[in-house]
């Protein structure tokens, strides 16, 4: 595992299982702010990781599971479906270094281009552009939050 900086606290990074998604969850319901509907549900996770190409990768620090990402791997392609950390643990590298898993992992095994979607305005954006993303399309109104909100979806890329 790659890290571009020091993290401020230790962690383990390990492969994610079914047996993970309480841990998930709480994770998922704790880092996204239901104002956007970016959260997947439980039955969305349970559906997409047996699938073929999807991995799941748990960050640990030392109170136990604090960061996920999931990831699909197809052909020449990897994209970041879901990235997030807990709300206590937000700020010490974990995303960081989550992020720098999926695109160390992506090249390791060939990939090319590497992508994501993220919500226009969330601040996300910061830690990809950052790693050298870039924005490659929308798709509008492609979020809903709980009264009626839609927000563009933003296709990011980085390519080899
Ligand atoms: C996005 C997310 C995963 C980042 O996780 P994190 O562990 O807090 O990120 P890091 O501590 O590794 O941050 C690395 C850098 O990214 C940028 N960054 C991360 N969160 C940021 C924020 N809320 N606002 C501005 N910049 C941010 C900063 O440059 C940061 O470096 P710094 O702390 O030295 O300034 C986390 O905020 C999260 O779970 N958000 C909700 C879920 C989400 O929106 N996921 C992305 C779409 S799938």
């Amino acid at each position: 595992m790659a890290t571009r900086r020091q993290l401020e606290t230790s962690i383990l990074l390990r492969n994610g299982e079914v047996d993970d998604l309480d841990a998930v969850m709480a994770i998922m319901n704790s880092a996204f702010s239901p104002s956007f509907g970016e959260a997947w549900t439980r039955s969305q996770c349970a559906g997409i990781m047996p699938m073929s190409g999807v991995s799941m990768t748990i960050a640990e620090d030392d109170q136990g599971p604090a960061g996920f990402s999931l990831v699909r791997a197809v052909e020449d392609e990897a994209e970041l479906l879901l990235l997030a950390v807990a709300s206590h643990a937000q700020r010490r590298g974990i995303g960081q270094a989550l992020l720098d898993d999926f695109i160390d992992a992506a090249r390791r095994r060939g990939a090319r281009k590497l992508h994501l979607e993220v919500r226009d305005g969330n601040p996300a954006f910061g830690l990809y552009y950052s790693a050298g993303f870039v924005p490659a399309g929308r798709r509008r109104n492609y979020y809903h939050g709980p009264e009626g909100q839609s927000f563009d979806a933003v296709t990011l890329m980085l390519a080899d």
